[in-house]
């Protein structure tokens, strides 16, 4: 763990609030679970279709054109399948079905249970339609560790605009100084950050330090450094 400035814990924490894709479910598994149609081109479908789905999600925010993030993700889909020449038949629809049930990353499971035994709320916030985090919710069976699963649809544009980061707040009724933000989105650490809640950047991929307004609170490998940051456990 990388304490980024503070000595101690973060004290009086009321809700731990997660961004889900790349931090609670691993968005390669689809690409990955299709390792039989795309060879040697998981890593890079995965990667491009990420960064453009991401991509599309900014310049639609700035546009001030709102699509949710399905028509996102499948219009970046099809960008990625084309410029890498993959048209292999039913491989869309196919990535797309897996998007609804990827897989959580390993620890998650376990630290939600034990934030939750604790007494501190437990939060989605994430651009995700509410249909596909109920879908990848489900499927990961988080259902009963999971107290409120907020979609950026309530306020119809994406992160990191702070009227996304104030839902989390207006939702759970407790300021921002006393939530715990975790994202493995470096620029999404660092808006949450900059809105005023603490942050734990999960930093699962390895990123640098963005140089945007915001400075996360600790810097983690994965969760389950998590419940010991927030004094559980
Ligand atoms: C989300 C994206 C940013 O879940 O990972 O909001």
């Amino acid at each position: 763990m990388t304490d980024m400035g503070m000595t101690t814990r973060l004290p009086g924490i009321k809700a731990c609030v997660f961004d889900a894709y790349g931090t609670l479910f691993d968005f390669a598994a689809a690409a990955r679970k299709c390792r039989d149609v795309l060879g040697e081109d998981v890593d890079r479908l995965t990667t491009l279709w990420r960064d453009k789905q991401l991509q599309y999600t900014w310049l639609r925010a700035a546009q001030g054109r709102h699509a949710d993030f399905w028509q996102v993700t499948g219009d970046a889909l099809n960008f990625a399948l084309e410029t890498m020449g993959i048209d292999k038949p039913g491989i869309r629809d196919r990535l797309m079905t897996l998007y609804l049930t990827l897989d959580p990353f390993p620890e998650v499971a376990n630290v939600l249970n034990r934030l939750k035994a604790a007494g501190i709320r437990t939060a989605i916030l994430s651009n995700g339609t509410p249909k596909m985090l109920k879908a990848a919710v489900e499927s990961a069976n988080l259902q009963s560790v999971l107290d409120v699963v907020l979609s950026v649809e309530e306020v119809g544009i994406y992160k990191p605009h702070p009227k996304v980061y104030q839902l989390a707040v207006d939702r759970l009724g407790t300021p921002a100084s006393t939530i715990s933000f975790q994202s493995s989105n470096a620029w999404d650490a660092y808006a949450a950050s900059a809105f005023g809640m603490r942050v734990v950047w999960c930093n699962r991929y390895g990123q640098r330090r963005e140089r945007l307004p915001g400075a996360p609170d600790f810097e983690v490998k994965s969760l389950s450094e998590l419940p010991a940051i927030v004094g559980v456990p």
